[in-house]
């Protein structure tokens, strides 16, 4: 099941660079909540923040409190139990290449010592039908490779890796911005779809996207969060000017 996700003042720096200023939100459970905003505003390293990813850039620094669940995961757990509980999917889709792709999605689990072969075949076999690539890959499981499945399957078998080791969270930041129409729709039926079991945090700058896919939906500019509440005010009747500005297309 999903959990929510509460974040109190995070501060975040590379070097010394601000890059996050006193951002506190609240993302609830079991739905899809969007972060949108022009670039370089600082929205990967918020959700890098919220699997503790950040940290693993040696200059990168981060203060305040981000509780997943009831876990404070900068004091109460570990950096690797905190990445296997909060997913994350990237841009460019990154399938281990020359890994099945039965091992792709197995690897996470063997990392933890499964070993049982029908354990193992049902968390595949499962994980596949979640990220809808099952039906495609099925026949090919142990004979193809990551790398020989097309940029929209490889971004399917990303986000069944990262189902497979069962986790709370789902991060996506511009998981659909790399590939074609088709396939972008097929990752935004999927969000719609697994918000049921997981709670999904998705960087866009396709604002179409955000109001398709996430219930609330927040704005990021120059490292501050101006506004965060449900998709539709913010694309009907936003509070602030800035947010404004920015739907409307007048900067970004
Ligand atoms: N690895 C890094 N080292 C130094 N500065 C970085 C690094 N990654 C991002 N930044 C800076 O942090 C700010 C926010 O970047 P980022 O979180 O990537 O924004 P967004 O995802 O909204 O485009 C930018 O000014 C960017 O230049
Ligand atoms: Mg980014």
């Amino acid at each position: 099941m999903g959990v929510g996700i509460e974040v109190v003042d995070l501060n975040a720096w590379y070097g010394v660079t601000h890059t996050l200023k006193d951002i506190t939100l609240n993302i609830p459970p079991n739905s899809a909540t969007a972060l949108i905003g022009p670039s370089g505003c600082g929205k990967s390293t918020f959700v890098r923040c919220l699997n503790r990813m950040h940290e693993t850039n040696p200059a990168a620094r981060a203060t305040g409190t981000v509780k997943v669940g009831d876990r404070d995961i900068y004091r109460d757990a570990s950096p690797v139990e905190i990445r296997r509980r909060i997913g994350m999917v990237f841009q460019r889709p990154n399938p281990f290449p020359t890994m099945s792709i039965y091992d792709n999605v197995a690897s996470g689990l063997k990392l933890n010592g499964f070993r049982n072969r029908k354990v193992l075949d049902e968390v595949v076999e499962r994980s596949l039908k979640q990220s809808a690539l099952w039906e495609e890959v099925k026949d090919d499981l142990k004979k193809k490779s990551g790398a020989s499945l097309s940029g929209g399957q490889q971004q399917r078998l990303c986000i069944a890796r990262a189902l497979a080791v069962d986790p709370e969270v789902l991060l996506m930041d511009e998981p659909a911005s790399a590939l074609d129409p088709v396939s972008t729709s097929k990752i935004e039926d999927l969000i719609f779809n697994l918000k049921n079991e997981y709670t999904i945090v998705i960087v866009t700058h396709n604002m179409q996207q955000a109001a398709r896919v996430a219930e609330n939906t927040g704005f990021f500019l120059m490292g501050q969060l101006v506004e965060f509440t449900s998709t539709n005010v913010i694309f009907t009747k936003p509070k602030d000017k800035r947010t404004e500005d920015y739907i409307t297309g007048r900067f970004g």
